[in-house]
């Protein structure tokens, strides 16, 4: 097998659009070492991908923010120690949708806002000083932060934004209860996401960069596995005839096209979002530097204690 020259640091990958996104990114970039960080130790993923390359688990937790940070320490220490090659890639693909907006972590956060937005800032933030100077960093979002029939097909509300102390707390959307809480929670901390990348993107070294990834509606995920039996029976076996049609995009697609945003393979300028396969201009509400300067300030105060 080749020396690897370079980490790949990744959540997400245990199943879904990640999944298929480390498959390519272990073949494709056999000089890299993949670092998963999954909840699980993945042994029949782990397997198969080692047969590819090099491959290592770091035990993660995204919905404790300790885990994350004592992850992020733990791939900092081998990086600094030479036993992984310096980080090329960050791939924050991690996340999760719930059918109310009362889901709580136990660090008391709202459990969308911290495993789609605070676990990735602890992981940009802990590995930040390990990049390397070229490094990319992605962070999957996806078409309902516009809020748009076209861009949810009516299956998830828009963002509702308030300040993210709200958001980050259990109960910030009206009938916190509801599903369409849980999926309002799910595209505003897809919205929060995007103004992290904006932020990130001047806080970065010149070089490097960091992109927003939508891979569009990808039924057959175990996204909504917390919904009622209809949705998830829809969801399964269902709405993947829409990968047929422009609505929706395969897993194997989607995966694919988040390793060719990993790896730089899709060419996109440092704060950029990319739609599928292309830069394209998320919503005008993602552009927001104030915003931007406000989510910045609350995550970095909500996570300091990590
Ligand atoms: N499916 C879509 O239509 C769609 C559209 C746009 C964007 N996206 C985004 O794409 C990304 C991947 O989603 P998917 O559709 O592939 O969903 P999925 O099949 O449910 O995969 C979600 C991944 O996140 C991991 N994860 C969730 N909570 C975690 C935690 N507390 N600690 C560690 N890992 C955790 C899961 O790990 P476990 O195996 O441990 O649960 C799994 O690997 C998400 O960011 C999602 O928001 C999806």
């Amino acid at each position: 097998m080749i020396e690897p020259d370079r980490t790949i640091v990744m959540t997400g990958a245990s199943r879904g659009i990640g999944r298929v996104a480390a498959r390519r990114l272990v073949r494709e970039g056999s000089r890299a070492h993949l670092v998963l960080l999954n909840r699980g130790d993945s042994p029949d993923l782990v397997e198969e991908l080692r047969a590819h390359g090099a491959v290592s688990v770091v035990r993660t937790d995204l919905s404790r923010l300790r885990s994350v940070a004592d992850a992020a320490a733990a791939v900092a220490e081998r990086v600094r120690e030479g036993m992984l090659p310096p980080i090329r890639t960050l791939v924050c693909n991690a996340g999760v949708q719930h059918t109310n907006a009362l889901t709580e972590t136990a660090d008391g956060f709202e459990s969308t806002f911290a495993v789609n937005v605070l676990a990735n800032h602890v992981l940009v933030r802990g590995l930040q000083r390990h990049l390397h100077p070229r490094a990319r960093v992605v962070l999957t979002v996806s078409d309902t932060h516009v809020g748009d029939l076209r861009h949810n097909l009516g299956m998830v509300p828009g963002p509702r934004w308030q300040p993210v102390q709200t958001l980050a707390r259990t109960g910030a959307f009206p009938d916190p209860a509801s599903p369409a809480a849980g999926r309002t929670a799910y595209s505003t901390s897809k919205l929060a996401a995007i103004y992290l990348v904006h932020e990130y993107a001047r806080r970065l070294a010149p070089e490097q960069s960091v992109v927003s990834f939508n891979p569009g509606f990808v039924p057959g995920t175990d996204l909504a596995r917390d919904a009622d039996a209809v949705s998830r029976f829809a969801m399964r076996w269902l709405l993947p005839a829409l990968t047929l049609t422009p609505l929706a995009t395969s897993q194997t697609t989607a995966g694919r096209l988040l390793a060719d945003a990993a790896i730089g393979a899709t060419a996109a300028p440092s704060g950029s979002y990319i739609d599928r396969d292309r830069v394209a201009r998320s919503s005008d509400e993602s552009y927001d530097p104030e915003r931007e300067r406000q989510t910045w300030e609350a995550v970095e105060a909500l996570t300091a204690n990590f």
